[in-house]
């Protein structure tokens, strides 16, 4: 398998990373049937992608085989955020034919996490995300890891989340503190539903720590409930 080298630049947050271990565990706790599990929002920029990787090199940490996949195939950020500067190949190029699945997969330099990369942007994104191409690979996928962690675009933005969702045990939705209303929110959980995904939680990220004393108090700038179903 190819390899490559991920650098996070992020200063270490002792309340993040306690907020993230509780979230792994109660990932965990949903049961193995849940492998499987797509992360979205109502908005851009709500937390999406950080979560996801932070959380796939968690459940790796702890022995967990984890795959890191990138289905933002519109917009991805995950390579020059982690300092990625080989020329590597993707989802995209995967679904379209253009890479096995040996070329898609990485090792990275965290223990037990690998990745798949979004790929080069392409015309099409839903019509790749929702081929039997990409349903195959999901198939062949879950018999090698122990989770598969899929970042995806905003669900109340584009509708590659929902095309995603279908082929899933199960979606995330992450909700930017002070963002977003119960209404878009609800409208987000419709869509997942409609595409036969169960919502298995939801990560309430970026809270303010200064107006919020609950959260002051036990996680900081990062917050989160979640609960089955
Ligand atoms: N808990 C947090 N506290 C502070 N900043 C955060 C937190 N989580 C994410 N950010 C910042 O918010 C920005 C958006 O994060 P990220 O790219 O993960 O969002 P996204 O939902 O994947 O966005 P997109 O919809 O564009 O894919 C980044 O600059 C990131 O560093
Ligand atoms: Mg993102």
């Amino acid at each position: 398998m190819n390899q490559i080298t991920l650098q996070d630049t992020r200063k270490a947050d002792y309340y993040y990373s306690e907020a993230l271990k509780t979230l792994r565990s109660n990932i965990q706790f949903l049961g193995a049937e849940y492998k499987t599990i797509l992360f979205t929002s109502c908005y851009p920029n709500e937390g999406k992608s950080d979560i996801t990787f932070s959380l796939a090199r968690e459940l790796g940490a702890i022995g967990k085989k984890t795959l890191l996949l990138d289905a933002d195939i519109r917009k991805s950020t995950l390579r020059t955020r982690y300092g990625v500067t080989e020329d590597v190949k993707g989802l995209s190029e995967y679904l379209s034919g253009q890479a096995s699945v040996a070329e898609l997969l990485y090792e990275t330099n965290y223990p037990n996490m690998h990745i798949a990369f979004a790929g080069r942007s392409a015309p099409n994104p839903s019509g790749l995300l929702g081929s039997q191409t990409f349903k195959s690979l999901f198939e062949a996928l879950r018999d090698v890891y122990s989770y598969i962690l899929i970042d995806t675009p905003p669900i109340g933005t584009v509708i590659d989340a929902a095309v995603v969702a279908q082929f899933v045990d199960g979606a995330v939705l992450v909700i930017e503190s002070d963002a977003v209303s119960y209404r878009v929110a609800q409208r987000a959980m419709e869509q997942l539903r409609m595409s036969n995904c169960p919502v298995i939680g939801g990560v309430l990220n970026k809270v303010d720590t200064r107006k919020d004393k609950y959260y002051t108090h036990y996680y900081n700038k990062y917050g989160y409930y979640y609960k089955k179903k």
